[in-house]
């Protein structure tokens, strides 16, 4: 407790304790309204009204006839207004005794009372509110491209499968040759004359197309065991996506892995339409949540897939500085007009069929962007194409709150 003067015994070295640990401002006086004694809340609020001065800025703010009021009946409340604080209550009480020379001044900050805290309570509930649902939305615009994934995605590892059970037949037939030869070996092997079953052997290797089964036997199971792997990749590609990623934390990662695979799972949609070229350039691992980057780059490869009618080409690059890195997918297709320019990033903004567009893709995409503290820029001429550049910081800012 710092006292402006020496304290009169009035009030006792326990009062004053007590009032030193108590976080709203409290200060002592007289009936000339000097200040005798402040708590350290009180000195903290004088100084955020009057920077430099002390409690008796606090005094100050209390009116005339404030002060004729304390006086005559021995206790005052009003509340002030002030630039650092919009409601201040002021409480005077002099002593029991109403003839006491001496009062306490109370002071309570009440801005985040009543009417503020219940506006504030009601933004957090919509904040809350907002975050469930875009969680939600990020979910069911996963699950949407998902579905119009699934049938491509069922024809790519059907491909596979059926060429994998097809050459297992024809193994089985091989094995089928293999093993009458060997039983027809075996037999000369034990016979009376084993060379003179030579003739007959070599017939029947003949007849059972050893030499052709020798040449074909590897080709199948090299390309039985590349079909099982595109299938493990393809499987693997979209586990990913079925992650939602809400507790999940930010950590490096290999951002062209995650295009690649992502084209991947694409890919099967687009192959007949559209050249692909890749303009690399090696990036560090990023700091970010790879399953929804990859998301981004979903929409974005579906996004540019759908703007080309006929034939096109869609081109990927990446780049980096120290601070930065960018992915870019750039397409031959339809381009954007100018005056869907401003609207590509709304919500439920889109120009295509129903069925077809849900004018999500684009507002999620610049959500989970933003969340990672990056933008995404783009260029457009309409019948010429469209560039859509993602810009991510390497690493997260470590301070202050994640941007919605
Ligand atoms: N690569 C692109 N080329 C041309 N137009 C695009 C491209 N990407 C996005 N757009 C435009 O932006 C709109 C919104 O895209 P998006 O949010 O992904 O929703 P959707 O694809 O479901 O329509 C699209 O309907 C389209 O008009
Ligand atoms: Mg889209």
């Amino acid at each position: 407790m710092n006292s402006t003067h020496a304290p009169p015994a009035l009030w006792s070295e326990d009062a004053l304790w007590a009032a030193s640990t108590i976080d709203f401002p409290i200060l002592f006086l007289d009936k000339s309204r000097t200040v005798h004694a402040a708590n350290p809340a009180a000195r903290a609020l004088a100084q955020r009204i009057a920077p430099g001065g002390g409690p008796e800025a606090l005094v100050a703010l209390v009116s005339d006839e404030g002060w004729a009021t304390a006086l005559r009946q021995g206790d005052w409340q009003g509340v002030v207004q002030v630039d650092a604080a919009p409601a201040l209550s002021l409480e005077i009480h002099f002593g029991h005794a109403r003839d006491s020379a001496h009062c306490v001044m109370v002071v309570v900050d009440i801005s985040e009372r009543g009417e503020r805290k219940r506006q504030y309570e009601e933004l957090q509930r919509t904040v809350d509110r907002l975050a469930s649902t875009q969680e939600q939305l990020l979910q069911s615009e996963k699950m949407a491209s998902i579905g119009q994934l699934a049938a491509g995605v069922a024809h790519e590892i059907n491909n596979p499968i059926g060429y994998v059970g097809s050459n297992l037949a024809t193994l089985q037939d091989y094995a089928t040759a293999l093993l009458t030869l060997m039983e027809k070996y075996h037999e000369a092997l034990f016979s009376e004359d084993p060379a003179g079953q030579r003739e007959e052997l070599l017939q029947a290797r003949q007849r059972l197309d050893i030499d052709y089964i020798a040449g074909d036997l590897p080709n199948l199971l090299k390309e039985s065991r590349e079909g099982i792997e595109r299938v493990t990749k393809i499987v693997q590609d979209l586990k990913d996506f079925s992650r939602v990623g809400r507790d999940q934390k930010m950590q490096p990662a290999d951002l062209l892995q995650g295009l690649d695979s992502t084209l991947n799972i694409v890919w099967n949609d687009l192959k007949y339409k559209v050249r692909l070229e890749k303009h690399y350039t090696s990036l560090p691992p990023v700091e970010c949540l790879a399953s929804e980057i990859n998301q981004v780059f979903l929409n974005l490869l579906l996004n540019a897939g759908q703007a080309i009618e006929q034939r096109g080409t869609i081109a990927l690059a990446s780049g980096c500085d120290e601070r930065e890195v960018w992915i870019s997918i750039t397409d031959s297709g339809c381009g954007i007009p100018p005056e869907a320019m401003p609207h590509l990033f709304d919500p439920f903004f889109t120009t295509k069929p129903i069925g077809r567009g849900t004018g999500l893709g684009l507002a999620i995409s610049y959500g989970i962007v933003a969340k990672h503290h990056g933008r995404i820029e783009v260029t457009s001429k309409v019948g010429q194409g469209s560039t859509f550049r993602v810009v991510l910081p390497i690493h997260q800012p470590r301070t202050g709150a994640t941007a919605a």
